[in-house]
């Protein structure tokens, strides 16, 4: 079976131990607040942006699910997708957790083709990290980080490595531990040599970076996925060079230092969004721990959401030359859509969050900080004078950036409330920035729609009852096999009834994991929605078994009413009579 193969021999085994030892709603926690309700607990889904909690989560059952984006599954589907994990990824990381020791692979070439990236990786930042203490190689490096007043202790917090003038320092460092070439070349790390350029290596590649301070970036989770390196020589260009996009570094998903200030940022409910790494580090370390940046890229709705896991609030700061320019202002709507509150801080002239931070100290920033001001405010600033006496045309152009916002927000109810905000504190004519905006041409969100319960379905109630309940499968018969009249449930009833043959586990956790995804994941899903009530399970399989028993009993009678009267029509009379005889039976 292919699922069998992709998750290999010894996950059967551990994956159960795993389970067993993991609690869903505690992992679930981890990612955000869940509140019980009923017997299940609910939240705001981390997989799309909501401002209603549709994402459920159901400890009995070990499984979650999202009725907005209709994302679910078990322990290893939420790690899968929140910290883009594979399986294999997963599994360790959860055995990990729950302090379990799996059996170690026996071979490296085994390895999971994205364990091998990750591993490239943080040999990379091994080789970054001792060619930094390496005080020969290093000596130019440590006289720029003296000179910008990086911190000793930021140097270890956000583990700043160094890159020396070396065109196969990397390259030669990941052989001697292990670390093909090729690991390294698809991480980003080694580029293939141009046959044109007259770069003096033997092995075809040279190292990405050299001469530069290297930051780690981190995923969410703290892995190091990516580089920043910062030219230390003012000829070098670029000034900062980036790891390009990899199979585990996409650009626009991370934030720079978030993994560390995550914390922070939860506890005070606020976020300091800046653009540069030096920024950070230099904010960070002068006490301003609530900080996470953009990276110069455009600030996606992905950031956004991953923010808003840990912020209510998020305060964008950027230069007074560049107001309008930061990517994170460009994306602003991103940020509405996440359902955070935008505040805006402009910087005095010249300065930017390191200068002035390193002038004006923590004071400083704290009293600049009590100057911010919602983004609606800071455009009506902007704008200086009441937009209705603006000129046709400056109108015109307020009015298209503000519904260009809302027009591009997902959620429907955070765009109308924006106009509406918008509307009010600009003192523009609500009907006017309305007829700018597609919104109002759009149908409402059909919210209703999106938590509706499930349609009566008799065979999906039983099954739901069999996995929640499997030793009831012991009392089965032939007969049920009848009962199931869509390809769905006839299907994974024989699933359960093969299981439960041969004595394997049953249950909506271990099914999302072993069964084939495409095939049953969306079926197990829905039935894992079922809510079975507080009924004794034994009395409740004699009821659907009778209900069923009855079903079936009753479209067969339809069945051989409609034969028997093609039998008339045909006038086949011995059809007739059997059938008729058929019929006799069922009813009596
Ligand atoms: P800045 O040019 O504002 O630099 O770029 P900075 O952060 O103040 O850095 P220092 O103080 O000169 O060392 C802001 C951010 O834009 C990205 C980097 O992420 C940088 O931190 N950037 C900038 C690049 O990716 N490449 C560049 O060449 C320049
Ligand atoms: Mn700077």
């Amino acid at each position: 079976m292919q699922n069998q193969t992709k998750k290999g021999v010894l996950s059967n085994e551990w994956t159960e131990k795993v389970r067993e030892a993991t609690d869903l709603v505690d992992l679930v926690s981890e990612y955000l607040t869940l509140k019980k309700k009923g017997k299940n607990f609910l939240g705001l889904c981390p997989f799309h942006q909501e401002k209603t909690p549709s994402f459920s989560v159901s400890p009995e059952k070990g499984v979650y699910h999202c009725f907005g984006c209709g994302k679910g599954g078990d322990i290893f589907n939420f790690v899968m997708e929140v910290e883009h994990f594979s399986f294999p990824e997963a599994l360790r990381y959860l055995a990990r957790k729950a302090n379990i020791s799996l059996p170690e692979k026996r071979d490296k070439k085994e390895m999971d083709y994205y364990e091998k990236l990750y591993h490239a990786v943080s040999t990379a930042q091994d080789y970054f990290r001792e060619s930094l203490l390496d005080e020969k190689t290093s000596a130019e490096g440590w006289a720029y980080l003296n000179r910008r007043g990086v911190a000793r202790e930021m140097i270890e917090t956000f583990q700043i490595g160094y890159a020396p003038m070396s065109w196969e320092g990397v390259i030669d460092f990941g052989k001697k531990n292990g670390v093909a070439i090729d690991s390294l070349a698809i991480a980003g790390l080694a580029v293939k040599k141009d046959t044109m350029l007259r770069i003096p290596t033997g092995t075809g590649y040279y190292d990405r970076f050299r001469r530069r301070f290297t930051f780690p970036i981190q995923n969410i989770s703290g892995r190091i996925v990516a580089f920043g390196g910062r030219a230390v020589n003012p000829k070098d260009q670029p000034k900062y060079l980036n790891c390009p996009e990899t199979p585990i570094y996409k650009k626009g998903k991370e934030l720079y230092g978030l993994a560390i200030t995550k914390e922070e940022i939860r506890k005070t409910k606020t976020a300091i969004l800046v653009e540069g790494y030096i920024d950070l580090v230099s904010l960070y370390q002068r006490g301003i721990l609530n900080v996470a940046a953009a990276l110069g890229t455009a600030f996606t709705a992905e950031q956004a959401v991953l923010l808003a896991r840990f912020a209510e609030n998020v305060v964008i700061i950027f230069d007074r030359d560049a107001a309008g320019e930061s990517a994170v202002f460009r994306a602003v709507e991103n940020l509405y859509d996440a359902g955070l509150n935008v505040q805006v801080v402009q910087l005095p002239p010249g300065d930017d969050p390191d200068s002035f931070v390193r002038d004006h100290g923590k004071e400083g920033f704290d009293e600049l900080l009590k100057q911010s001001v919602d983004f609606l405010h800071f455009k009506k600033k902007q704008i200086g004078v009441e937009v209705s006496s603006l000129p046709g045309v400056e109108q015109e152009k307020v009015f298209m950036e503000l519904a260009g916002i809302s027009n591009r927000m997902r959620d429907e109810q955070r765009a109308l409330e924006f106009l509406n905000q918008a509307a009010h504190v600009l003192q523009a004519d609500l009907r006017l920035l309305e007829r700018h905006s597609r919104r109002f041409k759009k149908n409402a969100v059909t919210a209703a729609a999106l938590g509706a319960p499930a349609p009566a379905d008799l065979e999906g109630d039983f099954l739901a009852l069999l996995i929640s309940h499997p030793e009831l499968l012991a009392g089965s018969s032939g007969e049920w096999l009848e009962y199931f009249a869509k390809h769905d449930s006839f299907s994974l009833f024989e699933v359960l009834l093969g299981r439960h043959v041969q004595g394997q586990k049953i249950g909506f956790d271990v099914l999302m994991t072993e069964l084939p995804e495409d095939k049953f994941h969306p079926y197990l899903l829905v039935l894992s929605q079922r809510d079975l009530g507080e009924a004794d399970p034994k009395q409740l399989l004699t009821d659907y078994v009778n209900k069923l028993g009855e079903r079936k009993k009753n479209q067969r009678v339809r069945e051989l009413k409609q034969l028997l009267m093609e039998a008339e029509k045909a006038a086949d009379e011995n059809r007739a009579r059997e059938l008729v005889s058929e019929l006799d039976k069922i009813i009596r």
